[in-house]
């Protein structure tokens, strides 16, 4: 086992969104983790695990009043965060250590079609922000949702980012969710509009994974304990079967994770990937119906 990934945490602390993106596959509940029980969580994982970063997502956690003061929090006790954000709300003042702070934000192609999907108005909201938390000195990198219509927008997306920052950009493609990751996903699986986005095929997805740094990536490896905002814990990010919850043993969440690795191996022995912790649905990859 890769046991790198147990030094990363995953936490959604809200569903909730400023955003109505066309394409957004995520349900929009009322749930909200407070600071203290991210804390709680935390401190009680760091007692028995080397903790190196968190990375947050939601939702949107800029919505969060308290949010900037979290991440103060974490980066003091020497925590690196990562922040998954749609840009549009500008609270990088408030974050002390910019060197800490890595902000991934979604950028969907070229500002037409960016804003069919995010709402006019959106991509150049999210450059302005990127350029100034590059002045600022955060990291910074790009996630993009890939469809039929912009798959052939990649070359020219990756050349726009560059000529706009200087420097070439990291992006990690997500090719949209496919209808057999929907129809499992007991909480993530909002459809959502498909004319003008529609899903790649199997052999497109295969392309890009083997072009492109993609999320799942092609060898997978992609699990960490997953914390979700209504309090449920996962061995991912779109975990599907809980492994504990924000009250359980750190240890236990642990041993569950372990297990749901070992039955992986089990299931694909030999296989060199490394590895996924729900078996039966990989991201709506597995060919197992049900
Ligand atoms: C649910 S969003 C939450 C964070 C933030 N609101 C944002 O848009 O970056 C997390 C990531 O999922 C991506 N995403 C949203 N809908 C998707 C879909 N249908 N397929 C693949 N990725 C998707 C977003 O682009 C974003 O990078
Ligand atoms: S993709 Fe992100 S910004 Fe868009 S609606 Fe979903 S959560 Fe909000
Ligand atoms: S379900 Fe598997 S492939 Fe998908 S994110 Fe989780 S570990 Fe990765």
């Amino acid at each position: 086992m890769k046991i790198n990934q147990l030094k990363h945490l995953y936490i959604n602390p809200l569903e909730r969104c400023n955003l109505n993106c066309k394409i957004c596959y995520t349900k929009k509940t009322k749930f909200v983790l407070s600071n203290q029980e991210i804390l709680d969580f935390i401190n009680r994982y760091q007692e028995i695990q080397e903790l190196e970063s968190v990375t947050f997502c939601g939702g949107e956690v800029f919505l969060l009043k308290d949010f900037p003061a979290l991440i103060n929090e974490l980066t003091k006790k020497g925590v690196f965060v990562q922040i998954i954000s749609n840009g549009t709300i500008d609270r990088l003042e408030e974050i002390e250590q910019s060197n800490m702070v890595n902000l991934i934000i979604s950028i969907d192609g070229l500002e037409e079609y960016h804003d069919q999907n995010r709402g006019a108005g959106n991509f150049q909201k999210s450059i302005t922000l990127l350029q100034k938390a590059q002045k600022l000195g955060f990291h910074f990198e790009i996630f993009s949702i890939v469809t039929k219509e912009n798959l052939k927008q990649i070359n020219d997306f990756e050349q726009e980012l560059e000529k706009i920052f200087g420097k070439k950009i990291v992006v990690t493609y997500h090719p949209r969710k496919p209808m057999s990751y929907l129809q499992k996903h007991p909480i993530s699986n909002i459809v959502g509009r498909v004319e003008g986005f529609n899903f790649l095929d199997k052999e497109e997805i295969k392309q890009l994974m083997s072009k492109r740094q993609t999320f799942p990536p092609k060898d997978l490896g992609c699990f960490q304990v997953s914390l979700m905002s209504d309090g449920q814990v996962y061995g991912c990010c779109e975990g599907i079967r809980p492994i504990g919850n924000i009250k359980s043993n750190s240890e236990e969440i642990i041993t569950s994770l372990k297990n749901r690795l070992a039955a992986w191996d089990d299931k694909y022995y030999g296989h060199k990937c490394a590895g996924c912790v729900e078996k039966d649905f990989v991201c709506g990859f597995s060919s197992k119906k049900g």
